[in-house]
């Protein structure tokens, strides 16, 4: 809001400008400061995120094998937005001087990349060692340390190795086996200086566009069956993966392993909707793999288990399409993780459906979720993208209450654009999101990293490079692909040196509704005396 007030003092005019930061309610993308601490706590650190498959290239360099991704994008070039691949991308598999200088112009504290399975493991297994593949990320782990900037790893994210297809991937338990041994190698490869993992990224992300909508590899249609036993792997393999560490590892390295979910957060369509629709949405979500984590039961949650056994057997079955977790598996992955990495990007409404236009079997039908969007949030470029601060702070609440106020890092938020370096939404939207943050640990909850996807414009996925999330754009066509950077990248680093969050051109955000209030009175004062 803008007040102009003129006043007339000893014949001359003076124009004062009074600018007030207001709460709009239509398309806003802001977050108020809810009382408590303006300085973000000690210890708690900034970082910026990506992954191999999006950034690396070198996509058959120095005997690296070809993950899913590359053969995917190599068969069908029609099924990506603008027919790209990630072949090349940021090339930081030959770039990383350049990816580190960014870096540190950016002053952040932890810096999140994940490792190609398929570059250090070409044949799947430790029978075969890459020396030159492992040298790049032993070059990417040294340097980034030796400039005070901690690896936090990614051991999968998406780029599942192609060979993989012939046992059946993330339908086969034997996966169980194979992602243990993978992950075993990178703690004895990089864990003497790496000391927080992801071992999987996006589960449901990846479970559902991989075995329901068919367009992340191995590409299979099977949702309500094969979507199940997809997550089951995931969970069953995490869980593996970290007790391999505890056991083997942790007393000499002293690291943390966790997981990543992506997650929304749910708020009731219409009043008449019941809680229990918002309740059951985050369960399905979240609570999918978080409830055998970190829950008590180390089993899934009890309302996904009646309502997939019941229908199970009204289809028919003899069992249920919800896989089993037995003592034994309960026992293993109950407690499997020593913080949980969040994934959040945007919220939704939520209502209880009340007939059933669903496949069957499929999630919808057996939720009975009907998911809906506001049309007065921000969007961003992605179509699935909105911005719903309150989402993340009311999420990192529900975390806290639910889960016993479990660490949790932010492993991803962000924005997506046309790619231009003065770009304000970003802005907007990093801003409100930290100030989410920072009014969830005024609440007490635990959340002790935030991590901005994504540090580099980069390949996303089916839509190839058509939306940009980075904080510093690549000039895809120049030899040198410079990294450029954007007005956000500069925001972010006044944030990390202030330790606040600082109002977009560059004050205190605290001081500049303070300074209009002392502004307004003196204009008030001068008017009547
Ligand atoms: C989450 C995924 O982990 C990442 O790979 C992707 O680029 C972002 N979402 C944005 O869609």
């Amino acid at each position: 809001m803008k007040y102009i007030i003129y006043t007339k003092y000893n014949n001359y005019i003076f124009k004062s400008v009074l600018i007030f930061h207001t709460t709009v309610a239509e398309n806003k993308c802001e977050l108020t400061h809810k009382g408590g601490i303006t300085r973000f706590p000690d210890g708690f650190a900034f970082g910026v995120g990506t992954s191999a498959y999006q950034i690396e290239g070198g996509w058959n360099a120095d005997d690296k094998a070809p993950s899913a991704w590359d053969n995917y994008t190599h068969r069908h070039r029609e099924a990506f937005l603008d027919w790209s691949t990630g072949d090349n991308a940021a090339e930081s598999y030959y770039r990383f001087e350049q990816d580190l200088e960014a870096l540190k112009k950016l002053k952040v504290n932890f810096y999140r990349f994940s490792i190609s399975w398929t570059r250090v493991l070409p044949q799947l297994t430790t029978e075969f060692k890459n020396a030159k593949g492992i040298a790049y990320y032993n070059k990417v782990i040294d340097q980034l340390l030796a400039n005070n900037i901690t690896p936090l790893v990614t051991m999968f994210h998406f780029d599942m190795p192609d060979e993989l297809y012939k046992y059946n991937a993330f339908l086969n338990s034997s996966i169980i086996d194979y992602f243990v041994m993978y992950a075993d190698f990178l703690y004895a490869t990089f864990g003497d200086r790496v000391k927080l993992w992801i071992t999987h990224n996006e589960p449901l992300q990846f479970c559902t566009k991989g075995y329901v909508e068919a367009n992340f590899p191995p590409l299979v249609h099977s949702p309500g069956v094969g979507h199940y036993i997809c997550m089951d792997n995931m969970l069953r393999s995490h869980a593996r993966a970290y007790r391999r560490y505890k056991e083997k590892y942790f007393s000499k390295q002293k690291g943390k392993v966790g997981i990543t979910f992506d997650v929304r957060f749910f708020f009731k369509k219409y009043r008449e909707t019941p809680d229990e629709a918002v309740e059951r949405a985050l369960q399905y979500e979240l609570g999918w793999l978080a409830e055998p984590i970190y829950g008590k039961t180390g089993n899934y949650p009890s309302i996904m288990k009646s309502d997939i056994d019941n229908n199970s057997w009204k289809e028919g079955l003899s069992g249920s399409r919800l896989p089993i977790i037995n003592n034994e598996w309960s026992q293993i992955i109950k407690g499997s993780a020593d913080f949980m990495g969040l994934n959040y990007y945007q919220s939704a409404y939520v209502d209880m459906a009340t007939n059933r236009p669903h496949e069957v079997p499929s999630i919808e039908y057996d939720s009975k979720i009907i998911f809906s969007r506001d049309e007065y949030w921000r969007r961003a470029k992605s179509g699935f993208l909105y911005c719903v601060p309150e989402g993340l702070e009311n999420l990192l609440k529900w975390v806290r209450d639910r889960y016993d106020n479990v660490e949790v890092i932010i492993t991803e938020n962000g924005w997506s654009d046309d790619g231009q370096l003065d770009d304000s939404g970003r802005i907007d939207y990093l801003k409100a999101h930290l100030q989410a943050v920072l009014n969830a640990i005024n609440d007490g909850c635990n959340v002790t990293h935030y991590t901005y996807w994504s540090f580099l414009d980069n390949f996303e996925w089916i839509m190839g490079y058509t939306e940009k999330f980075g904080l510093f754009y690549v000039n895809m066509s120049s030899v040198n692909k410079e990294r450029v950077i954007k007005d956000s990248a500069k925001y972010y680093t006044k944030v990390i040196k202030n330790r606040r969050i600082v109002a977009s051109n560059g004050g205190q955000q605290y001081c500049s509704n303070f300074v209009s209030v002392l502004l307004s009175v003196f204009v008030i004062l001068n008017f009547y005396l």
